[in-house]
């Protein structure tokens, strides 16, 4: 068998420390993968002069599966969102952030297990568009939804949860405000879900849904929603099981695709050996997924629930008092 390679982009504030934990983890679990290292975000523009350089984007095309450390867009300066970029670029159509409950984390819930499937190119999220007034007086976005792009994603949920054995896939969106945007949207959820007998299809306006996940989040099994909503709601889910630090998110194109955490470069805890590294492990699971290495992904995953519910070495935000490296120690101690 060929050797996988892997491009890595260790990124800004936490991600190299976390990156570098993941990649000791799937060494020490016999991935046997080879790593191509690459630069994006503020550590890029230092080094290069831009926030992506070029030979970046090439390493990315080139081996098509990427594990991403979190980048920082530098804010009002006229830079754009290098996530954005790089999901429009290589055409990184679906964000799927699944969320599950690990026992001895300080969670509300025990029992969560949601996948949220987010567009992810489309929508008031895509920054089209985006101009101020000369005199600063007005700002302007565009929003665009197609046809295309909600019967792709849709479908992509409604196959995923097929895949996975899931049984109810809910279609959030807010068309009784945004009709001609979230309305194309649920039409096209609702031809969609007409295909998929076998599985309960619900719709929800976005504002209840936020409400519902706080009160009551065990009804949700698949959530399929536009890009800003399905951004906002899975930070949202992630609060259900422990916060940031337990949430991964993968996006999908048709020939490329992306793995990282749903979090972001934590400057407030970044070079203090704090961050919880258990997202982007996460994130690697779903790669080994992706790539059908299921067994090493069991594997793993059962080194972390054993982790996190024994509380041996585990971070702050999981309620220990150890940091990445330790509780990357433990880890590898179990595999
Ligand atoms: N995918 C990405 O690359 C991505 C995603 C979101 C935000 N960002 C960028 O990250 C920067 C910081 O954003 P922010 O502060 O709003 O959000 P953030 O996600 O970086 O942090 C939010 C809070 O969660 C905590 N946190 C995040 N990850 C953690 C972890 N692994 N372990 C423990 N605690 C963790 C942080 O300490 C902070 O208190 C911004 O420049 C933003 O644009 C990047």
């Amino acid at each position: 068998m060929t050797q996988q390679t892997i491009t890595v982009i260790p990124g800004d504030g936490i991600g190299p420390s976390i990156i570098d934990a993941t990649i000791q983890v799937l060494d020490k679990a016999g991935c046997n993968f080879n790593y191509e290292f690459a630069d994006a975000g503020l550590t890029a523009l230092e080094n290069h002069g831009e926030l992506v350089p070029q030979e970046t984007m090439d390493l990315i095309e080139k081996n098509k599966i990427t594990l991403k450390g979190p980048l920082t867009t530098p804010v009002g300066e006229g830079f754009t969102s290098i996530n954005v970029t790089l999901r429009k670029q290589f055409k990184l159509y679906a964000n799927l952030r699944p969320v599950l409950s690990f026992k001895g984390t300080k969670a509300r819930y025990d029992n969560i297990d949601i996948l949220t499937v987010r567009e992810n190119t489309q929508g008031m999220y895509s920054g089209a568009g985006q101009v101020v007034s000369d005199d600063g007086t007005q700002a302007e976005a565009m929003s665009i939804i197609t046809r295309e792009g909600a019967e792709k994603i849709l479908t992509f949920a409604y196959e995923t949860a097929r895949k996975e054995g899931r049984k109810k896939v809910t279609a959030v969106h807010k068309a009784n405000i945004l009709k001609s945007t979230s309305g194309l949207f649920l039409k096209v959820a609702r031809e969609v879900a007409a295909r998929y007998p076998e599985i309960e299809s619900t719709e929800m306006i976005v504002d209840n849904c936020c409400m519902q996940l706080v009160m009551n989040p065990e009804q949700f099994d698949v959530i399929v929603t536009t890009n800003l909503f399905g951004d906002i709601l899975s930070d949202l889910c992630a609060g259900l099981v422990g916060g940031l630090g337990m949430a991964p998110g993968a996006n999908i194109g048709e020939d490329c695709a992306i793995f990282e955490a749903v979090h972001g470069s934590a400057p407030d805890i970044a070079g203090k050996n704090l961050a919880n590294p258990t997202s982007v492990i996460l994130a690697a699971l779903q790669m080994l997924e992706y790539l059908e290495m299921g067994d090493k992904a069991e594997k793993i995953r059962n080194a972390l629930i054993d982790v996190i519910a024994s509380g041996d070495r585990t971070t702050r935000d999981l309620g220990g008092t150890h940091g990445t490296t330790d509780f990357t120690e433990a880890l590898l101690d179990r595999l």
